[in-house]
């Protein structure tokens, strides 16, 4: 198991290649709680390496980022853990503590109070909430607003954190 201090290219690959399939987004309030995350990126800003994380503000997730500015993204380096992140990705933590009644397991971070999602298999990001920026709906493109706000509203914002520490296990 390799716990080696990642480069932001390094990581960065790891993100890109696996984004769309999904990502665990863990964060901590009264107990852990991860949600499935397939909006997002990496990057540099503030003259620090930042991930962004797109948010529905109907998440518990939201609630938690909102009072404990902590998380970390566990990035499958495959689907193996599909299973885990159906069930982080279809039930709320508002209904109660999901990773234990489904099973998943975390392991303590390094640099921040959230832990990681544990197995081996993954990147780990290690990441501080700088910014949370609501999105204005009249800054976007009319053909996003329609495609994916228009009906239900609950747009996406952007929880812009820096990256602390990345490794793989
Ligand atoms: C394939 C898939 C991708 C998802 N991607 C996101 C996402 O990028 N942003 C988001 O806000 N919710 C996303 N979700 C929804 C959340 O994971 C889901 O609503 C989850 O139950 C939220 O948990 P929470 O209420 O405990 O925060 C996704 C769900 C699935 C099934």
């Amino acid at each position: 198991m390799s716990m080696d201090t990642l480069l932001p290219e390094e990581y960065g690959a790891d993100f890109v290649k696996r984004i769309r399939h999904g990502v665990f987004l863990t964060s901590k309030g009264e107990f852990v709680n991860s949600m499935w995350l397939n909006w997002g990126t990496i990057g540099y800003r503030w003259r620090r390496y930042c991930c962004t994380a797109f948010i529905r503000p109907s998440r518990y997730t939201a609630e938690i980022l909102a009072a404990h500015p902590e998380f970390t993204i566990s990035i499958p380096h495959d689907d193996r853990y599909q299973e885990w992140l159906h069930s982080c990705g279809t039930t709320s933590g508002r209904d109660g503590d999901k990773l234990a009644a489904h099973g998943i397991r975390t392991a303590p971070a390094q640099e921040v109070g959230v832990p990681i999602i544990a197995g081996e298999g993954f990147t780990h990001l290690e990441c501080r909430l700088l910014q949370i920026a609501k999105t204005d709906p009249t800054s976007l493109h009319a053909d996003i607003f329609d495609k994916f706000y228009r009906e239900k509203g609950n747009i996406h914002d952007a929880y812009v954190a820096e990256i602390v520490a990345a490794y793989r296990t």
